[in-house]
């Protein structure tokens, strides 16, 4: 049973980080009403299923695979490249699933992965400084006023934007689960909904999880993520001490629910194998049932002299391959892997074969918003790399 004090809006108690401030609250309060009374995009008993699946994989019988753009856009909503990303996925599963005989559950980062934290909040450009781009579900990426004042409108053309990717991604599959970051709190609480057993869910995805840059003990994001009976994940970087993440474990899943709390650790290729052991030890120690997924993208990127975001494939598949060594060497099972992957040709991501190297970043397909993606021969690569460390 949840606290009596929890209520979809009671992160409204509690500082937040990295929300907006709407130039029209009036207009945000009609636009909350409005998706408040619109059904929720994926129903709850797919949620419990999801669940009981990352039960399967909390103890050791499935693994987690998740992935998908680092932002999705309005503008990138076709139906091949859903399709693309669906199926990169899945031949990463069939992979995975075939070597190690252990039944893949595939997640998506898709149809809500709409807002980004930003590090900086504001971005200069050519002498100019406007606010940083927080994804599609705030602001616009273009680098005017305008276009970087947040608009609660958005939260609506999110919505719609997501009912439709869902309704492509069930002609795939009937076995597929969307995931996204519970970062816009006011679009999360809008699409939260309380159950028949009087248990509240968030319609907006199967899966909700916190980011490294939100996930404070006493703050607005966890507040929000303990209350909703969906699998949640928390974002684990390296300055995450063992005390704070059982603190944490404790109050995201008071009854040690298996399936309910997926870590994410991303670390970094160079800091994994100092910072994830005390990690695990501590929840090994403390009787906690978690499932260990490795986002091996978050910690490895790195900006180019000519000004591009990168991460080297070789770093990436180096912080996967440890995570496995860790695990084993520890006793546990590395559950899962966490990509930002995409089925299109880009060249976002260096290394991989045949090579991509710096200097192709600006002269093939850079198109990422936020952050670079594996593209879909490098997922492959990472795939083949990883499935005999699994
Ligand atoms: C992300 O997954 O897109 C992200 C921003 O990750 P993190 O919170 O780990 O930095
Ligand atoms: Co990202």
């Amino acid at each position: 049973m949840k606290s009596p004090h929890w209520s979809p809006r009671s992160w409204r108690e509690k500082p937040a980080q990295q929300l907006p401030t709407y130039p029209d609250p009036e207009k945000l309060a009609a636009v909350e009403r409005q998706l408040s009374a619109q059904p929720p995009l994926v129903a709850a008993s797919e949620t419990r299923r999801l669940k009981t699946r990352l039960t399967e994989v909390c103890q050791g019988n499935a693994f987690l695979l998740q992935g998908g753009d680092c932002a999705e856009s309005f503008g990138e909503s076709s139906r091949e490249s859903i399709r693309d990303n669906f199926q990169i996925l899945a031949e990463m599963a069939k992979i995975v699933s075939k070597h190690r005989d252990l039944p893949v559950v595939q997640v998506g980062r898709v149809a809500g992965q709409f807002a980004k934290p930003r590090s900086s909040q504001l971005e200069t450009r050519n002498g100019m400084t406007l606010p940083a781009y927080r994804g599609d579900l705030i602001n616009r990426f273009e680098f005017t006023r305008e276009g970087r004042t947040p608009d609660p409108q958005r939260m609506e053309t999110a919505y719609a934007f997501s009912a439709a990717k869902l309704e492509v991604l069930r002609t795939f599959s009937d076995e597929f689960y969307t995931s996204h970051e519970a970062l816009l709190l006011p679009y999360e609480e809008a699409l939260t909904r309380r159950e028949e057993d009087n248990s509240w869910y968030d319609g907006s995805a199967h899966m909700l999880w916190v980011g490294e840059r939100t996930r404070q003990l006493d703050g607005a994001h966890i507040e929000f993520a303990r209350g909703i009976e969906n699998p949640i994940g928390l974002k684990c970087g390296p300055d995450l001490a063992a005390d704070e993440l059982l603190q944490l474990i404790e109050f995201l899943n008071p009854a040690n629910e298996p399936g309910r709390l997926t870590l994410i650790t991303r670390m970094g290729y160079q800091k994994i194998s100092s910072k994830l052991p005390p990690l695990i030890r501590a929840v090994q120690s403390a009787g906690h049932r978690v499932i260990w997924c490795c986002d091996p993208m978050h910690g490895n990127t790195t900006v180019t002299a000519n000004g591009y975001k990168t991460r080297a494939f070789g770093h990436v598949l180096e912080e996967a391959k440890r995570f496995f060594e860790i695990h084993h060497a520890e006793g546990s099972h590395g559950g899962g892997l966490h990509f930002e992957l995409t089925g299109k040709d880009v060249t976002e991501c260096t290394g991989g074969s045949p090579e991509i190297r710096e200097e192709h970043l600006a002269e093939g397909l850079y198109e990422t918003l936020c952050d670079p993606r594996l593209n879909a021969r490098q997922a492959l690569e990472l795939a083949t790399q990883l499935h005999e460390k699994i």
